[in-house]
């Protein structure tokens, strides 16, 4: 992960409807618009995917529905050499090889995913695939590759000369490197509809195989239509071991607001993990309403919240003060 990730501070830039402002970021302050609950919404994980949301917006105001926002949106991440946690420019795993991570779900409770895929750029529109083309949820290494090659995607290299230099540098130093920052992002629709969608390339120098929680359904994304969404990004065995997102999803469920509910599946993590060194995992949640709820466990954790209106990115709270 870069520096300039987590330093990012001052928000995007114009984009075709002429709408969006630029601000400096204010601390821990939510959206007026949220309350008001204005359709089309987008909401992302971490500033610098304020592109992908200006992608996203634009696709939901030429009243597409949320599925479309979510993948064009999250295509424009993976295809970021200078993101290194997503897609291509995503650091490899110990190995020296991506291997990315996808999962996509839609308002009538579809879900597709990916694991341990190499060499195709953009997962996510697997996933879709995978969800729209088959019978199954989750296709993963070789079978999700050849699925992928079979439906008209090709095989790139994703390992950029940067990507492939900090590897080298980690295999001499073996330092270890947080590098987790997954982009989840999720959508309502001018129909009303919510889907939800993540991707990223792992942490960076993980054991070869490693998988992480964007392609488990209900760990680091869950939607249900009637109630709303959440997504996570941060180290995924944590997020796994917890079911974060359908934890989040239920508790909104049982009455929890948004941002209530992101608390308490980051207390579930904080009780249920003795060490919490060298890690961290943030929530973003969006109810049917467009109630946003945003909570990490350590600092800095960013996320960009779009509507017509704005397309700002906030700083979240966070537990371990
Ligand atoms: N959250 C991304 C990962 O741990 O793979």
């Amino acid at each position: 992960m870069k520096i300039s990730r987590r330093d990012f501070v001052k928000t995007g830039s114009i984009f075709s409807g002429g709408l969006i402002l630029n601000s400096a970021l204010p601390q821990n302050l939510f959206p007026k618009s949220l309350i008001e609950g204005k359709k089309p919404i987008v909401l992302s994980t971490w500033a610098p995917n304020i592109k992908a949301n200006e992608k996203a917006i634009e696709i939901l105001l030429n009243d597409k529905s949320s599925l479309d926002a979510i993948e064009e949106g999250i295509k424009v991440t993976e295809a970021d050499p200078n993101d290194h946690s997503v897609g291509y420019g995503g650091l490899p795993d110990a190995e020296g090889i991506v291997t990315l991570d996808a999962s996509i779900m839609d308002w009538n409770g579809n879900a597709g995913s990916v694991a341990f895929l190499q060499n195709i750029m953009h997962p996510i529109s697997v996933a879709r695939m995978v969800m729209e083309k088959t019978s199954h949820v989750m296709l993963a290494g070789e079978g999700a590759k050849k699925f992928a090659l079979q439906n008209g995607f090709k095989e790139e290299n994703l390992l950029t000369e940067e990507a492939k230099q900090s590897w080298l540098n980690w295999k001499q130093t073996q330092n270890k490197n947080e590098n987790h920052d997954t982009i989840g992002m999720l959508a309502i629709d001018n129909f009303g509809n919510m889907s939800g969608g993540v991707s990223t390339s792992g942490l960076a120098f993980k054991l070869h195989g490693r998988v992480g929680d964007s392609p488990i359904i209900g760990a680091a994304m869950f939607v249900d239509n009637e109630v709303g969404g959440a997504v996570a990004t941060g180290n995924g065995e944590f997020v796994m071991r917890t079911l974060g997102a359908f934890l989040i999803v239920e508790k909104m469920r049982e009455g929890l607001s948004s941002q209530k509910a992101c608390e308490f599946a980051i207390e579930r993590i904080y009780k249920t993990h003795k060490d919490l060194s060298n890690m961290n995992v943030s929530y973003l949640a969006l109810s049917k309403t467009g109630e946003l709820g945003a909570y990490s466990l350590k600092s800095g954790f960013t996320y960009c919240y779009t509507t017509q209106k704005e397309n700002k990115s906030y700083t979240s709270d966070f537990l371990m003060k």
